[in-house]
């Protein structure tokens, strides 16, 4: 073996201890989520808002058949969101309300796309993302 080589299989070790000591606590599964089941296991905030409090409500009532009680994800329906990936600095609050306004093409997740949601308020939407927004916080998603 030559010296680059072997610096590249070392290079490759670290990359790969890098990745399994930094990935989101959530995302260990100790086996695949069966259909319908939560896809994040998570910490429950003490309090709620209660503009979060109402957007539970609204949560409950119109986004938690895919995106599963407390946004934790429905294995087959819908992604968790409470998840890096809809962390604010990468799906900040214009996404949720475009989310719900025209729908989402699939492209992050395997469930399909997600249809517009009717019958809510911009301020329903805004109470939604409070909701959202205090669950991410409570489980260290800033
Ligand atoms: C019929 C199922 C379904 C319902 C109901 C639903 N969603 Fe979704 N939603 C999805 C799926 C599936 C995705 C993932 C699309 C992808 O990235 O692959 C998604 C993605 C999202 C995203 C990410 C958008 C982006 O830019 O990537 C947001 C935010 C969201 N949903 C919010 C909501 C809110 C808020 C509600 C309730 C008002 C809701 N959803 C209701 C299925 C649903």
């Amino acid at each position: 073996m030559n010296k680059t080589l072997i610096a590249a299989l070392g290079v490759a070790a670290l990359a790969g201890a890098a990745y399994y000591l930094t990935r989101p606590p959530q995302m260990t599964q100790a086996e695949a989520p069966a259909e319908g089941d939560a896809l994040v296991t998570i910490t429950q905030p003490e309090t709620l808002s209660p503009e979060a409090l109402m957007g539970s409500r609204a949560f409950d009532a119109t986004c938690a058949s895919c995106h599963g009680d407390n946004a934790t994800g429905k294995m087959g329906f819908g992604p968790p969101l409470v998840h890096k990936i809809y962390e604010p600095s990468h799906h900040g609050d214009m996404a949720f309300v475009l989310a719900v306004q025209n729908g989402v093409r699939a492209h992050h997740w395997p469930f399909g796309d997600m249809p517009a949601q009717s019958g809510l308020t911009r301020a329903d939407v805004g109470n939604i993302i409070a909701f959202v927004r205090e669950l991410q916080r409570a489980n260290g998603i800033e």
